[in-house]
């Protein structure tokens, strides 16, 4: 298994757990199973509410702070200089930790804001500071596609050393990932199974069977084999231990050109430079 390393040198393990919807309220159950079944990079946000759960089923789990690797967000209403300061003190506080290792602006424009540009420079200047004051180890962004990179790139001391996009057979946002990797950018996927949406799939079921293995597993083999470190969710032990055996087979370049080549199925309908609302 090795490691995807960041622009700073900072080693990444190369598949981690996706927190969104994990926990509610003071259930720490999930976020354990993850913990005993090996998972040690964890992704959460503000936004998610799982961030105190997170701290605490890490405190109960006996297994010392500096062997996690815990990234989080700021939400949409935390952007600009000042907020983006606070946020961080506020996820630093729930995580009940005193640095995180990967902090990243959650999505680049907030719905209905027309100056996204400033905005946007603007909270990557605080999180640069974060970096350099030792907060977090890293920095990048999230939802972030190359013409929010380049805009950030234009005043930025520390280009982001991640970006977590949408990433999955049906929607592999080939041009986002290219333009990262081609910056030295780490892609990571969120919702690398599509959130199932797209499982029966005859090409993706076609290359499953003839690997003996699982849908879900030729996902996270496309995403490590694109250079993509993926975050799979799962509120089931057995499925949270499949998605970390993925390092037992290997897909051809016929079929990682096949799954490129796939017509978008599955997509969130979610997009950065769109209104939710007229999603
Ligand atoms: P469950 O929690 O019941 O395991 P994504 O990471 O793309 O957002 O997808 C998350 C969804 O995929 C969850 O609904 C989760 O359901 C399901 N899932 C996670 N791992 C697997 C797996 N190995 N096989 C089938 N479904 C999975």
């Amino acid at each position: 298994m090795e490691p995807f390393v960041l622009a700073n040198g900072l080693e990444l393990p190369p598949v981690g757990f996706g927190t969104y919807k994990a926990a509610q309220g003071d259930d720490v159950g999930v976020l354990r199973a993850a913990i005993e079944v090996g998972y040690r990079y964890f992704d959460t946000a503000s936004f998610y509410g799982t961030e105190g759960a997170l701290g605490r089923a890490i405190r109960e789990s006996g297994v010392p702070r500096e062997e996690f690797f815990l990234a989080t967000k700021l939400w949409k209403d935390e952007m600009g200089y000042e907020n983006a300061k606070q946020a961080c003190e506020n996820s630093l506080k729930r995580l009940g930790v005193d640095q995180v290792d990967l902090y990243l602006i959650h999505w680049p424009r907030p719905d209905l804001v027309s100056d996204w540009r400033t905005l946007d420079r603007e909270t990557w200047r605080a999180l640069e500071e974060l970096y350099y004051d030792g907060y977090t180890r890293a920095i990048g962004v999230s939802n972030f596609l190359p013409h929010h990179l380049e805009n950030l790139g234009e005043e930025a001391r520390i280009f982001p050393m991640v970006d977590q996009l949408e990433f999955h057979p049906g929607y592999p946002q080939i041009e986002a990932v290219e333009f990262c990797q081609r910056c030295d950018v780490l892609p990571q996927a969120w919702s690398p199974l599509g959130r199932m949406r797209m499982l029966s799939d005859p090409l993706l079921a076609g290359i499953a069977a003839a690997h003996g293995v699982t849908g879900a597993q030729v996902c996270l083999r496309y995403a490590l084999q694109k250079g993509v470190m993926p975050l799979p969710k799962s509120s089931d032990p057995t499925r949270m231990a499949q998605n970390l055996d993925v390092f037992g087979f290997a897909l051809t370049d016929d079929e990682v050109n096949a799954l490129d080549a796939m017509p978008q199925t599955g997509w969130s309908g979610e997009h950065p430079d769109r209104d939710r609302t007229l999603v």
